[in-house]
C-alpha cells in the first residue's frame, strides 16, 4: 500500500462523485468507496498490519481521503436536491422575492378626512379637534338656540346620565360641530380660520343617516368679512375637493347661529346641473353656512361691532359620496364591511 495509490483513489472518487446524476449513482459509490467492504474501508481494515512508521503516514492519508469523500457527497447531494426541486414540474425557486401581499388601506371616511383638511391647509385654515362629548351651552345655547327654542328639536341628541354642570348644562354627544366655533372663539383671537372635524351623534338610521357620522365646520373671523369672501372660499373648495367642472348654488335658508343663512347645493356630477334621474334637478345638497350671528360672536368672546365672520358645517360622509360620483346610495355602506363595495375604491 502507498500514498499514491490512496491519492488516486481519492481523485477517481471525487471526480465520479461529481458526475453522479442522481442520489442513487451517489448512494452506490458511497457504498462503493465507503460501504463495510469498500475500497477506502478494505484500506483502512489492512493498517494494523503496517509497521509503525508507515501506519502512522498511511493512516492520515487514508483518513483524510475518507474525509474528502464524505465532503464532497454531501454537497453533491445537496446540489441534486436544490436541482430536482427546480427541474420538477412545480418547481419553487426558493431564491425569488417574495409575492407583495395586498395591503389594508385608511377607512374611506378617514381618507376623506384628510383630503379635507389638506384642501382648506393650503388657504391657511387650521385643523383643530374639539370634545367628542359636549356640554349642552356649547352645542346650543351659546349658537343661540335656548333650551325651548323649537330648532332644538332638529338636533335630537343622545345625553350622558351624568350630573349636569350648573352652567353649562347636560353632557351630550356632540350632535354637529358648531359648537367648536365657540371653543375656537375662546381659545385664539381673530383673525380666525378654523377647520373642526370631528365625529357627531344623533339618534337617526336610515339611507341618508347613521348614529355616528362626521362634519366639517369651517369658521373665518376678521375685520370685514362678508358673504363675498364665502363665496370665494366655498367656489376654491368645490373645485379642488370634488373636480374642476363642479359649481356651487347657494339658497336663502334658516339657521339660528347665523344671519343671513345658506344652503350650499354643488352640481350633480353625472349631467353637471342639467337635471338627470339621480338628482332631478340637477344639484345636490351639501349643507349649511352663513355669516355669524352677532350673539355667537359675542358668546365666543369676540366683538360683533369691530369683527364678522362666516361658518359652514358640512357632512364628510356625504361629500365623500358626492365626490365619489353618488355609485352609493346608502350612507350606511360606508361602515358596513361589504368587500364588494369596499374593492369600488
Ligand atoms: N350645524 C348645522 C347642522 O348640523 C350645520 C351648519 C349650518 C353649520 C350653518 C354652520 C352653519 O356653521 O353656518 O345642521
Amino acid at each position: 500500500m502507498d500514498i499514491n495509490k490512496i491519492q488516486n483513489l481519492r481523485n477517481q472518487a471525487i471526480s465520479s462523485i461529481l458526475e453522479a446524476k442522481d442520489k442513487k449513482e451517489l448512494e452506490r459509490l458511497r457504498i462503493y468507496y465507503l460501504g463495510r467492504k469498500g475500497e477506502i474501508s478494505q484500506l483502512i481494515k489492512k493498517l494494523p498490519k503496517l509497521e509503525s512508521e508507515e501506519k502512522k503516514e498511511i493512516g492520515s492519508s487514508l483518513n483524510d481521503a475518507k474525509r474528502a469523500i464524505e465532503e464532497a457527497i454531501q454537497n453533491k447531494s445537496s446540489t441534486i436536491s436544490h436541482q430536482s426541486l427546480v427541474m420538477d414540474k412545480e418547481w419553487l425557486d426558493v431564491t425569488a422575492p417574495g409575492e407583495k401581499l395586498p395591503q389594508g388601506h385608511l377607512h374611506l371616511i378617514s381618507q376623506a378626512i384628510r383630503e379635507i383638511s389638506a384642501v382648506f391647509g393650503k388657504i391657511g385654515f387650521t385643523r383643530v379637534n374639539y370634545p367628542e362629548v359636549e356640554r349642552e351651552w356649547y352645542s346650543f345655547e351659546a349658537l343661540n338656540m335656548p333650551q325651548d327654542h323649537p330648532a332644538r328639536d332638529d338636533y335630537e341628541s343622545f345625553f350622558l346620565d351624568q350630573k349636569p354642570h350648573s352652567k353649562l348644562g347636560r353632557m351630550v354627544i356632540t350632535p354637529h360641530t358648531s359648537s367648536g366655533q365657540i371653543r375656537e372663539m375662546q381659545r385664539t383671537k381673530p383673525p380666525i380660520r378654523m377647520i373642526n372635524i370631528s365625529r357627531c351623534g344623533r339618534p337617526n338610521y336610515d339611507a341618508t343617516h347613521t348614529p355616528t357620522f362626521h362634519q366639517f365646520e369651517g369658521l373665518v373671523i376678521d375685520k370685514n368679512i362678508n358673504l363675498t369672501h364665502l363665496k370665494g372660499i366655498f367656489d376654491y373648495f368645490v373645485v379642488n375637493f370634488f373636480g374642476p367642472k363642479r359649481k356651487i348654488r347657494l339658497r336663502p335658508f334658516h339657521f339660528q347661529f347665523t344671519e343671513p343663512s345658506l344652503e350650499l347645493d354643488i352640481n350633480c356630477p353625472l349631467c353637471l346641473g342639467k337635471g338627470c334621474k339621480v338628482c332631478k334637478s340637477g344639484w345636490h345638497e351639501l349643507g349649511g353656512s352663513g355669516m355669524v350671528h352677532p350673539l355667537v360672536l359675542k358668546n365666543g368672546g369676540v366683538d360683533p361691532k369691530k369683527y364678522s365672520g362666516f361658518a359652514f358645517g358640512w357632512g364628510v360622509e356625504r361629500a365623500y359620496l358626492m365626490k365619489s360620483g353618488l355609485n352609493l346610495n346608502d350612507v350606511r355602506l360606508l361602515y358596513e364591511p361589504d368587500l364588494r363595495f369596499i374593492n369600488q375604491f
